[in-house]
């Protein structure tokens, strides 16, 4: 039997090369589609797009399994007019790109998975997101509101999509986790601002399940991709000193993590906003988590 092949754009990155490691052992052909394709010794193709123009990447999609969306400037950036303007405008044009190459397929994919992300709900202090709640207000949350309409507007007949809004992925080699730990272990890892702002964090390996699930599985719609026990912010820096056996740390106000942003050309408003999401339709179908729980996850990550 020839191989399912799964179409990543925007695969080049920290939640994309996860993904294809895990496809490529289940025997999965994975077809990234990325700005600057190397040659690679894994198994895995790269293939030139460039998020905005149909071109020869399109060919790739004939008949494969399920393409997965990824791609859009990563927001660990000053949330610049300038900025905010790319940062959504890489993410809507991948989507309208994709869609643009559907009708000339004989045989389109039969899944579309779409990354968002939580911070569709703005800031929401300590209520509970599900899939239901509302949009918020904010950049994070307009952004977001753009990138999802953009797959709704996809013409009619659209493969199965499922729309995975993701929390803020735990890993070693990528994402935030490891900045973090590097402060905290130079005795920095104190709460930030009042430390009551919510964190709704994933292990890699379960965010990397659920995509696989939403390919394999008969997901369709919106879901949180988050873990099940979204923690305080205080909660959060305390397990990570802990995981990395530092003391309290005094805490960084609100104004002093501002500057420091500034400085390292980063985004405050990505460590003072709070979101306490919670995976309610992922749990409905029965999605299990291998990690519950923030002790447990830094434990397997902070080695
Ligand atoms: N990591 C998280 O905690 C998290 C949380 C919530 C949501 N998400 C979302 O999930 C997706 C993947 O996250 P990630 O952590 O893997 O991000 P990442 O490491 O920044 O990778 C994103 C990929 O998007 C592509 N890209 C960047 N700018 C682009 C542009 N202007 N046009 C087209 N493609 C562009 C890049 O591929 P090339 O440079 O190779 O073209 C890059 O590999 C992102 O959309 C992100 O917003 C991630």
């Amino acid at each position: 039997m020839s191989q399912k092949r799964i179409v990543l754009a925007g695969g080049s990155g920290f939640l994309g090369q996860a993904l294809a490691r895990d496809l490529r052992q289940r025997d999965y052909q994975v077809t990234i589609l990325t700005r600057t394709p190397r040659e690679r010794p894994d198994g895995i193709t790269e293939l030139a797009w460039d998020g905005v123009h149909p071109g020869p990447w399109t060919s790739a999609l004939e008949g494969a399994e399920a393409v997965v969306n990824l791609a859009g400037r990563n927001i660990n950036c000053p949330h610049t007019a300038a900025n905010l303007v790319e940062l959504t405008a890489s993410r809507v044009n991948s989507v309208h790109a994709l869609a643009t190459a559907l009708p000339g397929l004989k045989q389109p994919p039969k899944a579309w998975v779409q990354a968002s992300a939580v911070g569709f709900y703005g800031d929401t202090a300590d209520r509970i997101c599900v899939e239901t709640t509302p949009g918020g207000t904010g950049h994070l949350a307009d952004i977001c509101r753009d990138w999802e309409h953009a797959l709704h507007s996809v013409p009619l007949p659209r493969p199965r999509t499922i729309i995975l809004r993701i929390g803020f992925v735990l890993g070693r080699e990528g994402g935030a986790l490891p900045v973090l730990s590097k402060i905290t272990k130079l005795f920095l890892g104190g709460a930030v601002g009042n430390g009551r702002q919510y964190i709704s964090w994933i292990h890699l390996t379960d965010v990397t399940r659920i995509f696989r699930v939403a390919i394999e599985e008969n997901l369709s719609g919106i879901y949180n991709a988050v873990g099940p026990t979204p923690v305080t912010n205080a909660d959060f820096m305390k397990h990570l000193r802990s995981a990395w056996h530092r003391p309290w740390s005094p805490p960084a106000p609100a104004f002093a993590v501002r500057l420091g942003s500034r400085l390292l050309q980063s985004e405050a408003s990505l460590a003072l906003m709070s979101c306490r999401a919670l995976p309610k339709r992922l749990e409905e179908h029965g999605f299990r988590f291998e990690f519950n729980h923030l002790e447990q996850a830094l434990r397997d990550l902070c080695r």
